[in-house]
């Protein structure tokens, strides 16, 4: 007989990982100072792998906010939105938030994660979604409980997406999901023609925003703002986790989709609501989002200066202007020890392995906030190009930008010369 417990092991991937000592994961954060570093072992270093773009999460106004909310309201809900979960604060964010991005109404749930999954109950099976590559995972995972036909276009490729749209049944919903920003590679969705290809298909455009609102346009509306195309975006989903430095999620669009969604989202149906300090906190940051824009201009200015020194150091670049940079590593091991030896220069990163990104193509991501200061960017900047050389990142990927090919590209040959985990 099998025990149903046996698949409970690290992949052989992970093994390799642990045994070299070189484990990117999981690291315990002591403190988080407010201006862009943590302590981590009893050293301070420099947090370049947050969300926290505008550097709200530690916001004196968001705490005040939070703490207050916890004294007269409790530490926690104990119970889901429709029956006992809903608070005034709740309906006051809704209303705040749908006013702010131009929706009818909006509803709050408890985690951006949550706030995709929510979408599901649109997936209806007479309906074809039609999905970017790079899309989130809550995304993917939304579209495993909704019922409808998926196909994903190639990454940002608005001619690919034009081919399947042609493909699809004239008796089918068409549905378009995409991300503004996309977590991973930072780089902007093509917004303008895919706000033209749903009008020309009848299809509906889903945005998840979740790293862009707060962010990116003029007022922080996010990449439609940014883009000038906001009455294109039929239904939106926000997280509190990234812009707005607290946790937290939201579902906008018309009255009529997420009237259905407060009644179908079995996500959220089924699940404890927003606690009342993270809602105090979102509103706080949601009256920040809206009037103070050199935040946005603070957190734009150091990616600039991140971007243009990635580049003169060698790293290829997504074209983007966004605070969140990749640097293609390639093979896993070796994307571990440039995590680990930017942690010994005093910066902690994101080392994006797979299976969150494709095999061979491990990376990491970089990202700087509105706390980060010039001088935390050079010391970043300094610190990548130390290890960059060290590990000879850059003249492995050879002139044409392919994977890197010798002996640490081969996991066993390297795990075998590092020290194991104790
Ligand atoms: C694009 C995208 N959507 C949704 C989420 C989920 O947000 P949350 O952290 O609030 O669950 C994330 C967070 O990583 C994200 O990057």
């Amino acid at each position: 007989m099998t025990d149903a417990f046996s698949k409970c092991r690290p992949p052989r991937e992970l093994e390799i990982i642990l045994a070299s000592g070189l484990y990117p994961y999981h690291r315990p954060i002591e403190e988080r100072l407010d201006d862009g570093e943590v302590v981590v072992g009893g050293r301070r270093v420099l947090m370049a792998g947050s969300n926290d773009y505008l550097a709200l999460s530690t916001d004196a106004r968001l705490k005040a906010a939070g703490v207050d909310a916890v004294r007269r309201l409790g530490s926690g809900n104990s119970g889901s939105r429709i029956l006992n979960g809903t608070l005034t604060l709740h309906r006051t964010l809704e209303g705040e938030l749908a006013d702010f991005l131009g929706h009818e109404t909006a509803m709050v749930v408890s985690t951006g994660f949550q706030a995709n999954l929510a979408l599901s109950p649109l997936f209806g099976r007479h309906d074809v979604l039609l999905a970017d590559r790079h899309i989130h995972a809550s995304l993917i995972e939304a579209t495993r409980l909704g019922q409808a036909q998926l196909r994903r276009y190639r990454h940002n490729d608005t001619s690919h997406l034009g081919r399947l749209l042609e493909e699809v049944d004239p008796a089918a919903g068409r549905l378009i999901l995409t991300e503004g920003m996309f977590s991973v590679t930072g780089d902007l969705c093509d917004l303008p023609g895919i706000a033209e290809l749903a009008r020309r298909h009848g299809a509906r455009v889903i945005l998840d925003s979740a790293h862009d609102v707060g962010l990116l346009g003029a007022g922080g509306r996010g990449a439609a703002e940014h883009h000038a195309r906001q009455p294109a975006v039929d239904v939106q989903t926000l997280t509190f986790s990234k812009c707005f430095g607290t946790l937290g999620g939201a579902v906008a669009g018309p009255r009529q989709v997420i009237d259905y969604l407060r009644h179908s989202a079995r996500a959220a149906l089924f699940s404890a609501s927003l606690p009342p300090s993270c809602t105090a906190a979102a509103l706080a940051a949601l009256d920040i989002i809206r009037t103070e824009p050199e935040r946005r201009r603070r957190v734009l200015a150091a990616a600039r200066r991140l971007r243009s020194g990635l580049a003169a150091i060698g790293f290829p670049l997504t074209p983007a202007d966004t605070p969140t940079v990749p640097l293609q590593v390639g093979d896993a091991l070796l994307c571990c020890r440039f995590w680990s030896e930017l942690f010994d220069e005093g910066v902690m990163a994101n080392a994006m392995l797979p299976p969150s990104v494709p095999s061979g193509k491990a990376l990491i991501r970089l990202s700087v906030t509105a706390a980060h200061t010039d001088a935390h960017v050079d010391r970043l900047l300094e610190a990548v190009a130390v290890v960059a050389d060290r590990l000879n990142v850059i003249n492995r990927w050879g002139s044409e930008g392919r994977e890197p090919s010798d002996a640490l590209a081969d996991p066993l040959a390297a795990a075998s010369v590092t020290t194991p985990v104790t």
